[in-house]
């Protein structure tokens, strides 16, 4: 037996005004997202914003249910949203920001695996990699370079 060790890493940067400006203005299309989130239960609200290669911004939201399975996050959303619309555009990157009626979120939120899972695929897709920035509400942001780098071991149709 042998042990194999899977490295991540991430960029923080410490407040939003550090942010490069391609990743500032999809951030904050990620907060005019978050705003439009249906979260009545969970009074988390989650937006995310998608820039694809043809220059579109797509925004999602997560949408709750009285069925609480039958909500979805705000990232498969709107991923799910990008794939269906412009089934051929490239995600070149994607921004997340969660915030609480509950508690202040003032550290960075990751995606869900279940929507790391749904991302992974059209990475997987598209052969290039998307890059994520992630935070919550205020405080510092996180960036993972790709998808893959934050689902080490991935499920892909290479075992299919
Ligand atoms: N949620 C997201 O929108 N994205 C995530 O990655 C994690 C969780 C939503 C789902 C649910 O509406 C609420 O946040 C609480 O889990």
């Amino acid at each position: 037996m042998k042990e194999v060790k899977i490295e991540s890493t991430f960029y923080v940067f410490e407040t939003f005004d550090e942010l490069p400006n391609e990743a500032a203005v999809l951030m904050q299309k990620a907060f005019e997202a978050r705003d439009k989130a249906y979260a009545p239960y969970s009074n988390f609200n989650v937006g995310a914003a998608i820039l694809l290669d043809n220059g579109e911004i797509i925004i999602g939201s997560n949408q709750e249910n009285a069925s609480y399975p039958s909500g979805l996050c705000a990232e498969r959303t709107a991923i799910y949203y990008a794939g269906s619309q412009y089934p051929n555009a490239k995600v070149l990157r994607m921004a997340i920001s969660a915030t609480s009626k509950n508690k202040p979120t003032q550290s960075p939120i990751p995606p869900c695996g279940a929507c790391r899972q749904a991302i992974a695929e059209y990475e997987v897709k598209q052969e290039t990699p998307i890059e994520i920035y992630f935070m919550g509400e205020t405080g510092k942001i996180a960036k993972s370079m790709s998808l893959a780098n934050l689902l080490p071991f991935i499920f892909d149709k290479s075992v299919l």
